[in-house]
């Protein structure tokens, strides 16, 4: 009820005005009565996923809080984890605006941020300011003015800084908004990136005397060859996890419809059925072995138990979220 209010005024303003002043609010008035507007209580459906005890597995997705600044905000609305970032090393202003578009006829968005989020060092003092102690992902990536090359050099700054605070990291090489990210997806780039962050992950483990599970975030965009051939990578390198997906480049779903043209990533509905085949793929490839978080077009019970039967252990919603409000972390959760 409330969020159908809130949603009729954001919907008029512009897309990114709109998410600005959404978290404004949730950030500013989370401790207060007002937050009641938002809470909610969500009966528990335990799981265990890579040794984290979460109370239910709906996840927020990565990209709606960049900057960790409203993570108790999240915590209040009932979800069973929160994913923020994704963070770089230094802070970077993004692309120039506007650069998001909502595709209501479609349930869908585009968008094309490029990594606006004002630096690790900025989320964790976030983090630390935070009254929340459920699970965490951090997602992290690289400032787009990295050459690739030195691409593993970002990621291994941003998981020293983040490991002490995060229940699991994410490794973002799928965002189709920093140029060349998705090529460290493949052959020799994806190796060299995975050993050397698994090197890291496991020296910092030891250093800390704490296990921090790793994920890394692909695409929807890649063929069956290319499933089987980073799910091998993953495998090999002993990466703890997959999430599947991040937003596609592709519009057929979307043809005709205003800003269908509008360059960036595109989620919602028209992602869910590509997401899911990326799900199942990766699940009978590795013959299950991979646990995997599935991502893309989940706004209902149905389209959450999809991504569960293909091979999801836990979900997130972004896109979903955003059309429906909190209401769609309760309505998942008890349905399961
Ligand atoms: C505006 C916007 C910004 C996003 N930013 C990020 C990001 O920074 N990092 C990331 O890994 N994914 C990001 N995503 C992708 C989502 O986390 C998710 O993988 C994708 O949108 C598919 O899920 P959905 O259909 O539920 O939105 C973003 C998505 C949107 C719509």
């Amino acid at each position: 009820m409330f969020y159908d209010l809130a949603r009729r005024f954001m919907f008029r303003k512009d897309a990114e005005w709109a998410h600005e002043f959404a978290l404004d609010n949730l950030r500013r008035f989370s401790g207060t009565p007002l937050s009641l507007a938002w809470s909610q209580t969500i009966t528990d459906k335990p799981v265990n996923f890579l040794g984290l005890e979460l109370k239910n597995p709906v996840g927020l997705a990565a990209g709606l809080d960049k900057n960790a600044e409203c993570i108790d905000a999240f915590a209040q609305m009932g979800f069973g984890f929160i994913e923020v970032g994704t963070v770089t090393p230094r802070p970077q202003a993004g692309n120039d605006k506007p650069r998001i578009f909502r595709l209501p006829e479609a349930d869908a968005i585009i968008n094309r941020m490029g990594f606006n989020n004002k630096g690790v060092d900025n989320l964790i003092n976030n983090v630390k300011a935070s009254k929340y102690k459920g699970i965490l992902g951090i997602n992290i990536g690289k400032n787009k003015d990295t050459p690739n090359e030195q691409g593993k050099d970002d990621y291994i700054h941003c998981m020293r800084k983040v490991f002490e605070h995060a229940s699991y990291i994410t490794v973002n090489i799928s965002s189709p908004n920093t140029p060349g990210l998705r090529d460290l997806q493949y052959g020799e780039a994806l190796d060299d990136l995975l050993e050397s962050l698994k090197s890291e992950q496991m020296d910092l483990t030891a250093k800390h005397q704490k296990n921090v599970p790793m994920l890394v975030k692909i695409a929807p965009d890649i063929d069956a060859v290319q499933v089987a051939q980073i799910a091998e990578s993953l495998l090999k390198n002993r990466i703890d996890g997959v999430i599947a997906t991040n937003t596609t480049l592709e519009r057929e779903a979307v043809k005709g419809l205003r800003f269908a043209d509008e360059a960036g990533g595109l989620s919602g509905h028209p992602v869910r059925e590509k997401s899911t085949h990326v799900v199942s793929e990766l699940k009978r490839i590795t013959e299950g072995k991979l646990p995997i978080i599935g991502v893309g077009g989940i706004d209902d019970a149905r389209s959450a138990k999809e991504k569960l039967s293909a091979g999801a252990s836990l979900v997130q919603v972004y896109t979903g979220f955003i059309y429906k409000g909190p209401r769609v972390v309760k309505e998942i959760v008890e349905s399961l």
